[in-house]
C-alpha cells in the first residue's frame, strides 16, 4: 500500500500500473519523425491555404492557430517537471517512467510541423526560435492537484483536447496543402495514444480506490489547457476560431462522457461524478438542484446515481449498457426508462464541458 496524504494505492494496482507502463515503453509506436518533417518541408505550400480559408478566418487567425499548437507542443519539458514533482512526491515510480522513458521523448518533436508551416509562411527560424524559447522559459503553473491520478486525468483531458485540435488543422489543411495535413495528422495520432494511456492509467487507479473519484472530479473543474498560461494571446482566441475550423461540440461531448464512463467503470460512478461536477459547477439537472438530487440518490441507495448515469450515456446518444438493463424487472425498467429520458432531455450538455459555448466544449490546443 502506498500512501502519501490523500492518494492511497494499493500494491496490487501499483505493480498493475508497473505492468500497464512496461507494455506501452515496448510498444509505443513511431513517434514523429524529424527526418520525415524535413523531408515534406518544400512541398508543404502553407501559402495556399490562406486562399482556402473558410469563411471568418483570416491570415492572422491561420498563424495564431499554428502558433498556439507551436508554442503549446514545444514546452514539454515544463509539464514533464511537473509530472515528475508528482510521481516523486507519490513514491509512483511508474508515473516517473512513463514520463520520462516515453512521454517526453514522443513530445519533443510535436512542435516541428507546425514550426515548419510558420517557416513556409514567411517567419524567420530565429524569430519562431525566440518565441519558442520565451514560452519554454516562461514559468508554468500548473492548474491543477499533483496527485497521479490527478495528473493521469490532466494528461487524459489535455491529449484529448490537443488531439481534436490537431485535428482540425488537418481538415483546414487538407485541401490547399495535404502535406501540412499529413504531417499534422501524424502529431494527432500520438495524441490519441497519449490519452488512452491516460485513461487507462486512471481507469486502474480509480478501480483500484473509488475514493478517488473526487480528485478526478475536481480535475475535471479547475483543468485549463496549458496555453492558457503559456499562450494566453493565441489560447484565448482558441474558441473563436473553433466553430470556423467545423468543430463538432456534440461530438466532443460524447466522447467526453465515454471516455470518463471507462475510467469510472459503472453507470452509478459516473452519475456520482456528474453530479458532484453540477453542484460545484452551479448548474441545475432538469427542474432541481443536484445538491438535492444527490440526497434523494443517497436516500434510495445509491441506485438512483444509475439512472442519471445512464441519462449522460442517453443524452450524447451512446449505448446504455446492456447488463444495465436486464438487472431490472419489466415494470421497474419502464419507470426508470421514462426517468432516464427525463432527466437526459433535462440535462445541460455545459454540465459535461463547462460553459464556454452555448454546446459547450473547453477550448482545444
Ligand atoms: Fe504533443
Ligand atoms: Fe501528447
Amino acid at each position: 500500500m502506498s500512501s502519501n496524504g490523500t492518494y492511497v494505492m494499493p500494491e496490487a494496482a501499483i505493480a498493475e500500473l508497473e505492468s500497464v507502463v512496461a507494455k506501452i515503453e515496448a510498444r509505443p509506436g513511431e513517434f514523429v519523425s524529424m527526418a520525415e518533417c524535413r523531408e515534406a518541408q518544400e512541398r508543404l505550400r502553407t501559402k495556399d491555404v490562406v486562399a482556402s480559408l473558410p469563411e471568418g478566418l483570416t491570415e492572422e487567425d491561420l498563424v495564431g492557430i499554428l502558433k498556439l499548437a507551436m508554442l503549446t507542443e514545444c514546452a514539454t519539458e515544463s509539464y514533464a517537471a511537473v509530472f515528475d514533482r508528482g510521481g516523486k512526491q507519490h513514491d509512483a515510480a511508474w508515473l516517473t517512467h512513463f514520463n520520462r522513458r516515453v512521454w517526453v521523448p514522443d513530445e519533443l518533436t510535436h512542435f516541428l510541423p507546425f514550426k515548419g508551416m510558420l517557416l513556409d509562411l514567411g517567419f524567420s527560424d530565429a524569430e519562431l526560435e525566440r518565441e519558442m524559447r520565451q514560452t519554454r522559459e516562461a514559468r508554468y503553473d500548473h492548474c491543477c492537484g499533483i496527485t497521479p491520478v490527478e495528473l493521469t486525468t490532466y494528461g487524459m483531458l489535455q491529449e484529448f483536447l490537443t488531439d481534436n485540435w490537431h485535428g482540425l488543422i488537418a481538415n483546414l489543411l487538407r485541401q490547399a496543402s495535404p502535406e501540412g495535413a499529413r504531417l499534422a495528422t501524424n502529431v494527432k495520432k500520438r495524441e490519441t495514444l497519449h490519452y488512452i494511456w491516460y485513461r487507462e492509467l486512471t481507469a486502474v487507479q480509480v478501480a483500484a480506490n473509488p475514493e478517488l473519484v473526487p480528485s478526478v472530479a475536481g480535475t475535471v473543474l479547475s483543468f485549463e489547457m496549458p496555453g492558457a498560461v503559456l499562450a494566453p494571446q493565441y489560447q484565448k482566441r482558441a474558441l473563436v476560431w473553433m466553430p470556423h475550423m467545423g468543430v463538432d461540440f456534440k461530438r466532443i461531448a460524447r466522447e467526453f462522457v465515454r471516455h470518463f464512463y471507462d475510467i469510472l467503470g459503472s453507470t452509478r460512478r459516473s452519475g456520482e461524478f456528474l453530479l458532484e461536477i453540477a453542484a460545484r459547477r452551479g448548474y441545475n439537472i432538469g427542474p432541481v438542484s443536484p445538491r438535492t438530487l444527490m440526497t434523494w440518490m443517497n436516500r434510495l441507495g445509491g441506485a438512483g446515481y444509475s439512472v442519471i448515469g445512464e441519462a449522460i450515456l442517453e443524452r450524447v446518444n451512446l449505448p446504455v449498457p446492456e447488463g444495465v438493463r436486464h438487472f431490472y424487472n419489466a415494470p421497474y425498467r419502464r419507470v426508470r426508462g421514462a426517468l432516464r429520458g427525463f432527466v437526459a432531455k433535462k440535462l445541460d450538455l455545459r454540465v459535461i464541458t463547462g460553459e464556454t459555448s452555448p454546446e459547450a466544449a473547453p477550448a482545444g490546443a
